[in-house]
């Protein structure tokens, strides 16, 4: 059974057909509106969204399903302690794929372990967000018409978006990829991801400080709020959280095709007057978040069965007594759960559900 909890979970193979699928869902809607009558999904949100919750509930209603679920974990059982494994497993006797969003960091893993039914993860804390990842490879399909051979500008809060960590990750599976990483020293880019993906896959990044400098050069900015919820030092969010601003003068020295996308919600790092700008990208990227969230569920339930479409094997995770995960917003450190590790570049042993140095 296929669950999706990072992007690199699925094959290129397989992401291209969720895309090519997803543009083929838009070509055809009248085509969907039966495709998964009598299906439930459930939505079990333990932290605050707009989107990618109601994208999730559309995206199943215009297949003809049903939803359930909770926005507030608060009115569920978890109030009482009960575990996310354990919530999933009971779930999963009620629908026939969950897609869960925690700000615990590797609790989708978590539940994907145990589950019955296709776990997606809409978002596990700075960790990752692969159904945004799928969201943003499409438009960037829609709007450029390729996805390899691009130069994609990541600007704002690189070291807690999970939009852009999971984003990265994809992208180092297609062709003539340049990253430019915008962003000041305190948001930069975790080095679990200089270092596992871009370097380790030869993905080409360089970083730098202002938008102005490199805009020229971009056929893809990709702009994020920063991310106050995660920062633990209050001053420290004061000092950066209006780092870079993205507004029409700005513009002025980018490509005529470029494409701006914001995962959103924006904060103040894209001004209003940007949205009139055909290059703005943002609202059509959340409409093909629908489209591809379709396409997923439909892809999930069909592989359930399918052998060839199976979780990739890890059997080079081990256990360690010795060794702690440090991460207090990595689920190891608040449920009982296996801590599990594994070595990465350059001998570096990480926590198998947060990613981070151990
Ligand atoms: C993002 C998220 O939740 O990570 N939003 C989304 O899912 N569209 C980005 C953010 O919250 O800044």
């Amino acid at each position: 059974m296929k669950h999706l909890i990072d992007p690199t979970d699925f094959t290129k193979e397989e992401i291209d057909e969720i895309i090519e699928y997803g543009e083929y869902i838009i070509a055809n809607r009248e085509l969907f509106r039966d495709k998964l009558r009598y299906h439930k999904l459930a939505t079990l949100f333990y932290e605050p969204s707009t989107r990618t919750r109601l994208s999730f509930t559309s995206a199943m209603m215009e297949l003809g399903g049903n939803v359930l679920g909770f926005s507030d974990a608060r009115s569920s059982s978890v109030a009482k302690g009960e575990s996310v494994g354990d919530t999933a497993l009971t779930v999963g006797n009620f629908v026939d794929v969950i897609a869960m969003r925690h700000p615990l960091e590797g609790a989708p893993y978590v539940a994907s372990k145990v589950s019955k039914v296709p776990i997606i993860n809409a978002g596990d804390g700075s960790h990752a967000h692969p159904t945004q990842t799928l969201t943003d490879l499409l438009t960037i399909k829609r709007e450029l018409g390729h996805i390899d051979n691009i130069t994609i500008g990541f600007c704002g809060d690189l070291r807690f978006g999970r939009t852009v960590h999971s984003l990265i990750k994809a992208l180092s599976r297609y062709k003539g990829i340049d990253i430019v990483l915008i962003s000041p020293d305190e948001m930069r880019l975790p080095d679990y991801i200089k270092s596992d993906v871009c370097d380790k896959l030869g993905l080409r990044y360089k970083e730098v400080r202002s938008i102005e400098e490199v805009i020229g050069e971009l056929d893809v900015l990709y702009m994020t709020r920063v991310q106050k919820e995660r920062f633990l030092d209050e001053d420290e969010f004061e000092r950066v959280k209006d780092s870079f601003v993205l507004d029409c003068e700005k513009l002025k020295g980018a490509k005529p095709d470029m494409a701006i996308l914001h995962p959103l919600p924006r904060v103040n790092e894209i001004r209003q007057e940007v949205d009139a700008d055909t290059r703005a990208a943002y609202f059509r990227q959340v409409e093909n978040g629908k489209f591809v969230r379709m396409s997923l569920i439909c892809k999930l339930l069909e592989w359930k069965d399918d052998p060839s479409h199976s979780m990739p094997a890890h059997p080079e995770y081990f256990q360690d007594p010795g060794r702690h995960c440090r991460n207090t917003k990595c689920i190891c450190n608040h449920e009982n759960v296996t801590p599990l590790f594994h070595e990465t570049e350059g001998g570096i042993v990480r926590c198998v559900y947060c990613d981070s140095k151990v």
